[in-house]
């Protein structure tokens, strides 16, 4: 979704994903995966948030913000992540606040955001 959809050739293979600690959440929809997102330990604790994406045929229907919801539940406090600028309000209806300046990664503005 991110290399193709967003058009933006990020190293997605960043080996995260099969570290011990990282926790994998998704929402099946129609019998197939319609929500995604992980969460990967920093400062050794799990509380980064990432990934976060619905299948183009699922959205709308509140499933990322749902599982938003439940990965709440297995962070660690502050919990963070980098989101999408275009999306601070709608991680701000979830309870994060913007805790940094916007950068551009990959050619994407982010702002660091956080849940206290
Ligand atoms: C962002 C994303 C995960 C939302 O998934 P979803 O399951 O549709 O989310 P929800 O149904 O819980 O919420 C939908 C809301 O997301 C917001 N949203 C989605 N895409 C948006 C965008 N490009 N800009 C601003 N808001 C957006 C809208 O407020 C939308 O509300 P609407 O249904 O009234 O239009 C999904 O659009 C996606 O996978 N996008 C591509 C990957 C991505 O950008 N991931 C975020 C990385 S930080």
């Amino acid at each position: 979704m991110f290399v193709v959809e967003q058009r933006c050739p990020y190293l997605d293979l960043d080996g995260r994903d099969l570290e011990p600690a990282t926790r994998h959440c998704w929402i099946l929809h129609a019998g197939v995966i319609g929500a995604y997102l992980r969460i990967v330990p920093d400062g050794g604790e799990l509380r980064r948030i990432g990934r976060v994406v619905t299948a183009p045929s699922a959205r709308g229907q509140g499933l990322a913000a749902r599982l938003v919801r439940h990965a709440l539940t297995l962070t660690a406090r502050p919990a963070l992540l980098d989101a999408q600028s275009n999306l601070v309000g709608w991680y701000a209806a979830l309870g994060f606040e913007p805790v940094g300046p916007e950068f551009v990664e990959d050619g994407i503005p982010h702002t660091p955001m956080r849940h206290p």
